[in-house]
C-alpha cells in the first residue's frame, strides 16, 4: 500500500493524479474531442476543477500524433501579448530544444520575424515579441501557426487557453475575437480549448448569439463531482496515510463544502493535519473555524464594496429566503427599496459571481462565504 506522511489533500492549483478524483465522463468528453478536432468551451464557476481537467485530459490524449499545448492568458492584457504567449505555447510542444524551436518558427513564419531574448544561465528560457505593426498586418501568420506546423508534421495540436476571458478586456475585443474566431475555424490539424474562471464573462463570449464565438464548439457545462466520489476519495486518503475518518464526517465535509472541489480538499486537509490516528467531531470544528479564517479577507474584500442594498438582499437570501425577493413583504422587512430595485441588485449579484438563480431560487454560489455571511453578518443585524 502507498504509504504518505505528507498531507494527501492539495487545494489552490490543479491537482493531478492520486489528488485527482472523478471526472471520468468528461475527460473521456475531452480527449474524444482533442483527437477528434473538435473544439471546446469549458464552463464552470470558481475552482471546480476546470484547469485540472483539461490538464489530466490533455496529457492522456497526448501521443506520438497528437500534442497538447497549454497557456495561460491570466496576465494577458493586449493582444500583442496574447500573440506572443500563442506563440510560445504552440512552439513548446514541438520540441523540447530551443534550436529546434527557432528553427521551427523561422519556417513557418516567414512575414513576421519575432524578436527572440535567450535567458541567461537557462537555455530553454527564452522571451518571445512582435514588432507591434507587423503582428497586427500579418496577425492570421501568427494565429494559424498551429495548424500549419501539424499538418506539415502530420501531428495533431490542441491549444488550451485558460482564463480565455482576458480576451474582452483587449482593447477592441470584437474584432480580436472575430478574427480568432474566423481563422480558428478553418483549422482542420488544430483545434482549441477554452476555459476560465469568470463563469459570467465566459457565458457572455460564448453564449449570447450576437458573440463571434457563438456555437465556436462543444459547450461543456462542468458539473461538481458527485458526493460517493468524494466520500471514496476522502476516505480512501485517510487510509492510505495511516489515519481514519468515519462516513459521519466525510459526509460533513461534503455537505459543509456543498461538493466544491476547492472547500472539500481544504476542509480534509485541515482535518487531516489536525488528526492523529483517527477524526473527531472537535478536530471537525476547529478545521472548519480554520478554513472560514483562512478565507475570510477575501469575503471581506467581496463584501465591502457592496452596496447597503445589496447587503440587505444578501440578509434574506442568508436567513432563508430564497424566492419571492420581491414581495411587498421581504422588500419591507429587509429594506430592499422597490422591485426595480431587487431586480438591479440580483443582477449585480449574478455578475459579480455571489449568487446564482436556477429555477427562481436563489443562492449564494460559494458555500463557505454564505457560511462566513451568516456567522459575521447576519448575526450582528
Ligand atoms: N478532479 C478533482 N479531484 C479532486 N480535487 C479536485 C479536482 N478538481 C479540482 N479539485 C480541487 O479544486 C481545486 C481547484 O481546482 P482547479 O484549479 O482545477 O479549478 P478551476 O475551476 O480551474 O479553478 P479557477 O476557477 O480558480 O480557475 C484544486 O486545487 C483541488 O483542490
Ligand atoms: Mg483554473
Amino acid at each position: 500500500m502507498e504509504k504518505l506522511t505528507t498531507n494527501p489533500f492539495y487545494f489552490g492549483r490543479a491537482v493531478r493524479e492520486v489528488s485527482f478524483t472523478d471526472r471520468e465522463t468528461e475527460t473521456q468528453r475531452l480527449m474524444s474531442n482533442f483527437k477528434n478536432g473538435i473544439n471546446t468551451i469549458l464552463l464552470s464557476p470558481r475552482r471546480w476543477g476546470k484547469s485540472s481537467l483539461v490538464y489530466k485530459a490533455g496529457s492522456k490524449a497526448t501521443s506520438s500524433s497528437l500534442k497538447v499545448a497549454f497557456f495561460d492568458a491570466f496576465a494577458i492584457r493586449s493582444e500583442e501579448e496574447f500573440y506572443s504567449s500563442y506563440t510560445k505555447a504552440v512552439l513548446a510542444v514541438t520540441s523540447s530544444k530551443l534550436e529546434e524551436r527557432l528553427r521551427i518558427l523561422k519556417q513557418f513564419m516567414q512575414k513576421i520575424a519575432p524578436k527572440i531574448t535567450i535567458g541567461v544561465g537557462n537555455e530553454s528560457e527564452f522571451s518571445l515579441g512582435f514588432d507591434w505593426k507587423e503582428a497586427r498586418k500579418n496577425a492570421d501568420e501568427i494565429l494559424n501557426l498551429p495548424n500549419k506546423i501539424a499538418e506539415a508534421t502530420g501531428i495533431r495540436i490542441v491549444v488550451c487557453i485558460d482564463e480565455f476571458q482576458n480576451i474582452a478586456c483587449f482593447e477592441d475585443s470584437l474584432a480580436f475575437q472575430k478574427l480568432l474566431r474566423s481563422v480558428w475555424q478553418k483549422h482542420e490539424h488544430a483545434c482549441y480549448c477554452l476555459y476560465g474562471s469568470k463563469f459570467h464573462m465566459m457565458q457572455e463570449l460564448f453564449e449570447r448569439q450576437s458573440m463571434p464565438f457563438y456555437r465556436f464548439g462543444d459547450l461543456m457545462h462542468l458539473d461538481k463531482i458527485a458526493e460517493k466520489k468524494w466520500s471514496k476519495f476522502i476516505k480512501e486518503r485517510f487510509t492510505t496515510t495511516g489515519k481514519s475518518i468515519n462516513n459521519a464526517l466525510v459526509s460533513r465535509i461534503i455537505s459543509v463544502a456543498d461538493k466544491h472541489s476547492y472547500y472539500v480538499q481544504q476542509l480534509s486537509h485541515l482535518i487531516w493535519e489536525r488528526t492523529k490516528r483517527t477524526a473527531t467531531e472537535p478536530i471537525f470544528d476547529s478545521a472548519l473555524g480554520d478554513m472560514i479564517h483562512q478565507n475570510a479577507l477575501l469575503y471581506q474584500r467581496d463584501t465591502e464594496n457592496m452596496s447597503a442594498t445589496q447587503l440587505n438582499f444578501l440578509k434574506a437570501v442568508a436567513a432563508g429566503h430564497s424566492q419571492k425577493l420581491s414581495s411587498a413583504k421581504l422588500m419591507q422587512e429587509y429594506g430592499l427599496g422597490t422591485s426595480a430595485n431587487v431586480t438591479k441588485v440580483k443582477k449585480h449579484l449574478l455578475n459579480d459571481e455571489i449568487i446564482d438563480i436556477k429555477n427562481k431560487e436563489v443562492s449564494f454560489i460559494d458555500p463557505v462565504y454564505a457560511l462566513w455571511f451568516r456567522q459575521n453578518i447576519l448575526k450582528w443585524t
